[in-house]
């Protein structure tokens, strides 16, 4: 609803931080604040409750007898800690519909936290590597996004990954298992265990990828060194860094990113459990936002991470202090960021700056 500026200055709150801790105005407008997310694994968003649920109604057997069970299963040491408990939660899906329900779950939660536009990562392999087809995977996804901009009001892309710790045969055959799909995919990405396997390994796949119209993304800088990140650019020419907070190794690298507007999906709730910071106090997400690197808050894996878009942004405001025009600037770099036309970009651009007016 349209307000003329006296009844804007009357509902006008102040915010009050104190040491970082959010009041209930600044948790308020984090609620509220339309955001963007482009770093979510749809099998990352597979609740312990529906895990439990799909293994029933496919009669899977998991070594856990409760939800609860499951939970108190996720404690994480490093990324393959997680990776290993994850590619087996992904087992229980295998019909279309189960595809269907786990995305159109992430797609409530979607409008819950008020995110407006996401971008979803998918891996092909995790399930054709147990026999499920591919087709099988991308309808009951690309199903469920349907019905979510229909009904909800919220947009979308996919974005297909190849699982790094495979080899190149494999993402290749991938590549040429998604063909007839290009309609709905629009990016390739690359995921998975970073350490040990480099972009480089997929220099040659993503080139052709690109000749085939896909745009490219990856993880890097998670765990893994700079060289990373700079190869992920250069061999890889990626559009974003997903993760990348290892850059701040390298004063030149962080220069580079600020110069060529980078955009960084950063991770905080992954990156505390993962331990890639001890604490959310010690995370440079705030530091890189001041400096001027493009950085996003997205949550990766939000059933395994504690975790969606709300919980991520509180978690960092909680932690660091930050005016609301910092928090708009995450949704702002996100829009930037995206992989939509200029026209869309503009029309999510409205709602941010409509919701920043309306304040
Ligand atoms: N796959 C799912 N989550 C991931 C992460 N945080 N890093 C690498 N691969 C992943
Ligand atoms: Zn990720």
């Amino acid at each position: 609803m349209f307000q003329n500026s006296a009844e804007k200055s009357a509902c006008y709150r102040p915010i009050v931080i104190l040491n970082g801790e959010t009041s209930v105005n600044q948790t308020d407008f984090i609620q509220q604040l339309p955001k963007v997310e482009l770093h979510l694994h749809i099998e990352g968003s597979l609740e312990p409750e529906m895990m439990f649920e799909l293994a029933q109604r496919n009669q899977i057997k998991l070594p856990f007898s409760t939800p609860e069970a499951i939970k108190a299963a996720y404690q994480f040491s490093n990324l393959q800690s997680f990776l290993d408990i994850y590619y087996q939660g992904a087992n229980v899906l295998q019909h279309e519909q189960d595809f269907y329900d786990l995305t159109w779950a992430y797609m409530l939660r979607c409008h819950q936290d008020n995110v407006i536009h996401t971008e979803i990562f998918f891996d092909p392999q995790t399930h054709t590597e147990r026999g499920i087809a591919f087709a099988t995977v991308i309808d009951g996804i690309h199903r469920a996004l349907e019905d979510a901009q229909q009904k909800l009001g919220i947009s979308s892309r996919i974005i297909m990954c190849f699982l790094r710790h495979l080899d190149e045969e494999s993402a290749f055959e991938t590549l040429q298992q998604s063909l007839p799909h290009k309609d709905k995919i629009v990016g390739v990405g690359l995921d998975s265990s970073e350490l040990g396997h480099p972009p480089e390994k997929f220099t040659r796949v993503f080139r052709q990828a690109r000749e085939e119209g896909f745009l490219t993304v990856a993880h890097a800088g998670e765990e893994g060194p700079v060289s990373n990140i700079y190869n992920s650019v250069e061999l890889l020419k990626v559009s974003r860094i997903d993760h990348g907070v290892r850059c701040s190794d390298d004063e030149k690298l962080v220069a580079e990113l600020v110069q060529s507007q980078m955009p960084l999906t950063v991770c905080p709730l992954s990156n505390t459990k993962l331990k890639v910071f001890e604490k959310m106090e010690q995370h440079n997400i705030v530091e890189l936002l001041r400096e001027g690197v493009q950085v996003t808050i997205n949550s990766d894996d939000p059933a395994y991470f504690g975790g969606y878009m709300t919980d991520n942004f509180l978690a960092v405001a909680q932690s660091h202090t930050l005016t609301e025009d910092e928090l708009a600037q995450f949704t702002r770099n996100a829009i930037n960021a995206t992989f939509i036309s200029q026209a869309e970009k503009q029309a999510l651009m409205n709602k941010l700056d409509s919701f920043v007016a309306g304040r």
